[in-house]
């Protein structure tokens, strides 16, 4: 996955030396220099990856929306049940109820089912607290994920994701309190590495998530936003504008906002589980978005309303089948462009000298395995930060 050009960077007969859990060498075994190694693998043959990297999941929330999921299918869109009082604030809900070791111990078994197809990386929002003590509350849950598992996690403060009941409809009311408490606390704890807006019509305007940004930019925190996912908003202009780590989903942005994106180096984070689960027709411009040079990452978002997927893999292979992404594209999407979404491309995403040493094993002929099967899982075996 290293290196400027495109396509994957393939090695034959590819050998990787790691110290202290960083990688210290990856390329060619005849050109690496010779060196004594205490413990030695045998890969056999079997392709290696970087770790995957999970750039988009709200995979800490409580409950789920199974129920919902059955109104969906009897007629009722994501919108209107949203609309209607369900959606991000029934989740938040049950959120709310939970406690701190409630919301890690029901997000486990979701994460362990990402960590057995390779995931290394993993990506975690906020945004069904909706108030100070739950948002803080859910990303203590998810920091604590990264210490019960191995597995790297990085936090995003999702105050901007919806409208608590309480707030009573006044969103500029509550973009303030996100602004001025929620955020200021959030950062003085280190709980969180980025923020994240949902600018739609269900969601803030530009302008509310606009004021979120300018707040993060003043506590030295990255962004990045939930844009063009149900309406065009002009968000990615917007997230570009700030700089954005990403924008993502995207299904409606116009030619303006690739450009935009283009020009920020904003990487664009597309999501086809809930592009398929939400039964979403309109297609993010794939084509346009690869014409203007744009980076293109993929990620799960795994969450209980619009994408309860845990898998990267089927994400590979629907981005493919849906959106016409192809085989070098789906996987440096979950690895190199994911780890650029984050912001850390400097460590993890590539295999190369002084990144961590994350591995993914795969009992494999060709890299477009990957990407083709449906529900099957190849992964031999999974390193982080060499173990
Ligand atoms: O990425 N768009 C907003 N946020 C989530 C969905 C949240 C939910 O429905 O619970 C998303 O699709
Ligand atoms: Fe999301």
């Amino acid at each position: 996955m290293a290196g400027q050009g495109g396509g994957l960077g393939i090695v034959e007969r590819g050998l990787i030396a790691a110290r202290g859990g960083t990688i210290v060498y990856a390329g060619p075994e005849a050109e690496a220099l010779s060196f004594t190694a205490p413990d030695v693998v045998d890969c056999a043959g079997r392709w290696i990856t970087p770790g995957l990297v999970d750039c988009h999941t709200h995979i800490v929330h409580g409950g789920n929306r199974a129920h919902e999921f059955e109104l969906r299918l009897a007629g009722a869109t994501y919108e209107e049940l949203a609309r209607a009082g369900g959606g991000i604030v029934s989740t938040m809900k049950a959120t709310r109820a939970a406690s701190e070791d409630e919301l890690m111990a029901s997000a486990l078994p979701r994460v362990d089912a990402l960590m057995a197809e390779g995931v290394t990386t993993l990506e975690v929002k906020s945004g069904y607290g909706l108030d100070r003590v739950a948002e803080m509350k859910s990303l203590k849950a998810a920091r604590r994920l990264g210490e019960v598992r191995p597995l790297s996690v990085t936090t995003t403060f999702l105050g901007a994701h919806a409208m608590p009941p309480e707030a009573a409809g006044d969103k500029d009311a509550y973009i303030s309190s996100v602004c001025r408490d929620m955020l200021p606390a959030v950062a003085a704890s280190g709980l969180a590495d980025a923020v994240d807006a949902f600018c739609d019509n269900i969601g803030f305007t530009p302008e509310q998530v606009a004021r979120v940004f300018e707040a993060a930019k003043a506590h030295g925190l990255p962004v990045k936003l939930h844009a063009e996912q149900l309406s065009n908003q002009h968000g990615a202009a917007l997230a570009a504008r700030f700089g954005a780590l990403s924008a993502d989903h995207l299904e409606h942005i116009d030619e303006e906002g690739v450009l935009a994106l283009a020009g920020a180096g904003t990487v664009a984070v597309l999501l086809p589980g809930a592009f398929y689960f939400v039964r979403e027709t309109l297609k993010s411009p794939v084509e346009m978005m690869r014409r203007h040079g744009v980076h293109i990452a993929l990620a799960s978002d795994s969450n209980p309303g619009s994408c309860p997927l845990t898998s990267l893999l089927l994400a590979m292979n629907m981005a493919a089948t849906l959106f016409r992404l192809t085989v070098d594209e789906c996987l440096a999407g979950v690895t190199r462009e994911a780890a650029r979404a984050l912001g850390r491309l400097d460590s993890v995403g590539t295999l190369e000298a002084g990144k961590s040493c994350d591995l993914a094993i795969w009992e494999i002929e060709r890299p477009a395995e990957l990407v083709y099967r449906m529900g099957f899982n190849p992964l031999h075996s999974r390193v982080w930060q060499g173990r």
